[in-house]
């Protein structure tokens, strides 16, 4: 089975993310009109789109209910889990706008949107701190050994961990140019900090087994938004146990040292999706919901 396109492409210049609800009494028509979207969106010349649906909705899928909401003792990360998550990424705005415009047109009788976040690449690729981010694109190679399902039922399927993050510019800004370094473990250009603390952030992403495309593939981008700037952050990976993972290894649970970024970084929502594979949309009747 053959994995969504769109997981190739590390999300580009411009960058989206839309979080929809299923209507009530709507769920029969939901795997046409998912359908539906991803033709027409994965036609559409220089756009990139990747569509994952809440787990419980493909019953060919375990259930994995204690991702989120996921506490340690000085942070957490909220769940605001609806049913289908679309990210779309362009290098022109007006083929970002016109994907959205086209995602509500085309489900707003089976799906309500929740929450929808717009950003993009800042310079060649920085956070809202003006750090360097994604580092190294990953390669086709990487994304399929990484980030999709290799066998069984969910072969060329993927998890997508979304979280939205608030960022703290004001905070971070009070810290002097090397304090900051040592929160994220990386000089703003991207060179290691050789003694970054045990909690500077790349030391406590790696805590868990991830490190560059190892594990989840990184796909998130930052965004302005009525006033707040942060990250939208996608992963997607072959395992949803890696995301239990990493998201403890951030927040420090059961002894471990919580992430220095959380300090100057707030999760405000998000939620775990299952991509599937290409072959799913349009395969069979909606009646017929397994992945397989
Ligand atoms: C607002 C939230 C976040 C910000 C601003 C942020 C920022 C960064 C930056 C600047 C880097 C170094 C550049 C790079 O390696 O690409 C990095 C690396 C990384 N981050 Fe984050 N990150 C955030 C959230 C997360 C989360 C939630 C995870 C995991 C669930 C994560 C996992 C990683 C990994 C695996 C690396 C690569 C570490 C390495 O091998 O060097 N990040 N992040």
């Amino acid at each position: 089975m053959l994995p969504q396109e769109g997981l190739f492409h590390s999300p580009g210049a411009f960058s989206g993310v839309a979080v929809l609800r299923l209507n009530p009494q709507a769920h029969r028509q939901l795997r046409e009109v998912v359908s539906a979207l991803h033709a027409e969106l994965g036609a559409a010349e220089g756009l990139y789109t990747v569509l994952g649906l809440q787990p419980a909705l493909l019953p060919g899928a375990p259930a994995i209910s204690t991702l989120l909401p996921r506490e340690g003792p000085t942070a957490r990360f909220p769940s605001t889990q609806s049913h289908v998550l679309v990210q779309v990424s362009a290098g022109e705005r007006e083929l970002l706008l016109w994907s959205l415009r086209r995602v509500l047109a085309l489900s707003k009788a089976v799906l309500t949107l929740q929450e929808e976040v717009l950003g993009g690449l800042i310079r060649e690729g920085r956070d809202a701190f003006g750090f360097r981010d994604g580092l190294s694109a990953p390669t086709r190679e990487q994304v399929q050994r990484n980030a999709v399902v290799s066998s069984g039922p969910l072969a060329g399927a993927s998890w997508l961990l979304y979280l939205r993050f608030q960022q703290d510019l004001e905070r971070f800004g009070r810290l002097k140019p090397q304090a900051q370094e040592r929160v994220v473990g990386r000089t703003r250009d991207g060179e290691r900090v050789v003694d970054a603390p045990a909690e500077a952030h790349i030391h406590r992403a790696r805590a868990s087994g991830a490190g560059e495309n190892q594990f989840l593939i990184r796909r998130g981008f930052p965004f302005r938004q009525g006033g707040e700037e942060g990250m939208a952050f996608v992963a997607a990976s072959a395992d949803p146990d890696y995301y239990q993972r990493s998201l403890d290894a951030l927040l420090g649970v059961g002894g471990q040292t919580p992430d220095a970024l959380l300090r100057y970084v707030t999760p405000v929502g998000g939620g775990l999706y299952l991509a599937p594979p290409r072959d799913w949309f349009h395969a069979t009747p909606p009646s017929q919901e397994a992945l397989s």
